[in-house]
């Protein structure tokens, strides 16, 4: 029997390229650059499955891909908002992604963001690399105190719950949010949250608010213009989810204008451009969509994959399936 010809479209981990190679045909993007929706196309005409990231539109166009040879898409990564499921469905295709692996790793950097917002980790660091400080004063670059404070999540999947496991047990913070499928009252109670009837009662009552929702059709703009008015003037706004959730212009409003005091930023609208009016902020911490990105999360990540495209190429149910 032939391996299974997959296309991988960006460059993992090399312990988990050396294990794809044993089981698959890999085709890698040795470049790796972003792949155009013609060579998206092209690999699902030529491959038997194609392992995809945030980064590749896999949209009707790409999937109407004549004649049709893949079967599965490996997504890499836990939100596949990027990979149109109805056209996956009418296509035949199987979609799985990598949950669990990275819940850990994007919870540590939802802090680390929260931190370095409240206490202007970012400013204080250009400040010293640009030779600007000039000693220490007692009121030199105060920031905000985060222990004790009140976090709000929007979401309470795996991710919020493991950023309210942190919040609240390690600094002792008061945890609210809004879910509309909230786990159980055990869970809840044990994570030290309290539930809100609606989102906008989180935000008024919240100093920190962290987003933690699916980027679906119906959370684009979640954070619009009214729902950031919502929130009190010295609030924190961190978003590890998807860009648009928050409509970025309007967030650059609410920055500017001191409605809410700062917000620390993994993902972006359109990424990788990000608004002028928050590159010119000192007010904001931006990261390049570092979520997942620690070495034993990408490993976990890409033998996620690896453990799903056996399964389904066996003939198994691959545990991960979303399509
Ligand atoms: C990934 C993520 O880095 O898993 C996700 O949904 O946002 C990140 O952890 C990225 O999506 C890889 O495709």
């Amino acid at each position: 029997m032939p391996k299974p010809k997959i296309v991988v479209t960006r460059r993992w981990p090399e312990e988990v390229e050396t294990k794809l190679v044993e089981h698959f045909d890999a085709e890698f993007n040795h470049d790796d650059a972003p792949l155009s929706e013609a060579e998206l196309r092209d690999a699902f005409a030529r491959a038997d499955a194609v392992m995809p990231t945030v980064t590749d539109a896999i949209n009707a166009a790409v999937l109407g891909a004549e004649p049709l040879r893949a079967r599965l898409i490996g997504n890499f990564g836990v939100g596949f908002n990027h990979v149109d499921l109805e056209a996956a469905r009418a296509r035949g295709l199987v979609v799985t992604n990598t949950p669990e692996v990275l819940t850990d790793a994007t919870a540590d950097l939802a802090m680390a963001l929260l931190l370095a917002v409240a206490r202007r980790v970012g400013e204080g660091e250009r400040h010293v690399r640009d030779g600007r400080w000039t000693g220490w004063r007692p009121t030199h670059m105060m920031g905000t105190q985060v222990s004790g404070k009140t976090l709000g999540l929007i979401g309470l999947g795996r991710i919020g719950r493991a950023v309210a496991q942190r919040a609240h047990h390690g600094f002792g913070m008061r945890v609210l949010f809004f879910d509309p499928f909230p786990p159980p009252a055990n869970v809840v109670e044990s994570l030290g949250a309290q539930p809100c009837a609606t989102l906008e009662d989180v935000l008024r009552e919240s100093d920190f608010v962290s987003l933690h929702c699916p980027a679906t059709a119906e959370n684009r703009h979640l954070m619009n213009a009214e729902r950031l008015a919502c929130m009190r003037s010295g609030a924190f706004l961190v978003n590890t989810a998807r860009g648009d959730v928050v409509d970025e212009s309007a967030l650059v409003e609410a920055l500017a204008s001191g409605r809410i005091a700062g917000a620390g930023l993994d993902v972006f609208e359109h990424e990788p451009r990000v608004s002028a009016g928050l590159l010119e902020a000192e007010n904001v911490v931006l990261l390049p969509h570092l979520g997942s990105a620690t070495v034993e999360t990408r490993v976990a990540m890409g033998l996620r994959v690896l453990d799903n495209a056996l399964a389904f190429f066996e003939g198994r149910e691959p545990r991960d399936r979303v399509a």
